[in-house]
């Protein structure tokens, strides 16, 4: 059997505007806001962690500083815990540097997912690697981005993760057309990026933000990079010119609940059911939800 690289990085860009959260995200990362009390992307660093990554490169823009503060040790925090003696908070605010090794790199203009991570080509190049968005939050048993990397473990290509959408919402999609299916793991024929309507899509199996990304689709965008016309350069147009060099992509339907927190809709779903799960507050918590709805 051939030689499977490990995937030891996971590559988050982030220097996007979160349009769809504004007026919040005027001055403040929308990868900052919280789910009760820890930041979105702290959830998604302890995803890629609890799914064997080591290394978080960021790749962050103006106006995203907080990020790397928030990953960072704060003396002058830890100085005052200590000295109020407020144990628990001291080891909580210092676990959080040690998560993992982080690495930033920033990305002058918003030209595009694909663009973001081609600030750190050549730190990448002819390895595999993660991709995570900075949205979406899966609750699940096998942490989301495990579920890819069990995929590109057996395949060595690599693996989108995907989920079932209606097709009111097609349209704000990468939407994938079906080679072949196993259970949840699917073979990919085709990869329709954001389709107009119903009847361009090739199926109901919407992209999610995770992505497992092998060198051949890292070279494409390169490549793409150097003759680029458009105005962007997505991490989509990467593996569609992979797919029709003839190159195999997988596609791992994930198991879990999973929440786009970049939507205010889902941000606050995500807030309920993650507060619903904190025993210190979910009883009082449940109760005042169980008579708000009663009316
Ligand atoms: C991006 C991807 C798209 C994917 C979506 C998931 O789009 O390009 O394929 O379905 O994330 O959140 P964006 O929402 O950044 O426009």
């Amino acid at each position: 059997m051939k030689n499977i690289p490990k995937v030891k990085r996971a590559v988050f860009p982030v220097a996007g505007f979160g349009t769809r959260f504004l007026p919040a995200t005027k001055s403040q990362p929308k990868e900052m806001l919280p789910i009760v009390d820890k930041p979105v992307i702290h959830y998604l660093v302890e995803e890629a962690v609890a799914s064997g990554i080591e290394e978080i490169i960021i790749i962050t823009g103006r106006g995203k500083r907080s990020i790397e503060d928030y990953f960072d040790t704060s003396f002058e925090l830890e100085h005052n815990l200590v000295q109020k003696e407020k144990h628990e908070l001291l080891e909580a605010v210092m676990e959080i540097p040690k998560l993992a090794k982080f690495i930033y790199a920033r990305q002058p203009v918003p030209l595009g997912d694909g663009h973001a991570i081609l600030q750190v080509y050549e730190f990448l190049k002819g390895e595999p690697f993660a991709v995570m968005f900075g949205d979406d939050l899966v609750k699940s048993e096998v942490p989301a981005l495990r579920q890819l990397l069990d995929v590109y473990e057996q395949t060595g290509q690599s693996v989108i993760g995907l989920t079932e959408v209606p097709d009111s919402d097609l349209s704000q999609y990468g939407v994938v057309g079906v080679k072949e299916q196993e259970k949840s793991v699917v073979e990919i024929g085709e990869f329709v990026e954001k389709p107009k309507s119903k009847s361009e899509a090739p199926s109901n199996f919407g992209v999610i933000g995770k992505y497992v990304v092998t060198p051949d689709v890292l070279e494409s965008l390169y490549e793409q990079s150097k003759n680029s016309v458009e105005d962007e350069i997505r991490l989509a147009d990467g593996f569609r010119s992979a797919l029709s060099e003839g190159g195999r992509l997988f596609g791992k339907i994930i198991d879990g609940k999973r929440f786009d927190t970049g939507s205010k809709i889902g941000f606050m779903k995500a807030t309920v059911d993650y507060a619903l799960e904190r025993s210190e507050f979910s009883d009082e918590f449940r109760k005042y939800l169980a008579e708000i709805i009663k009316g």
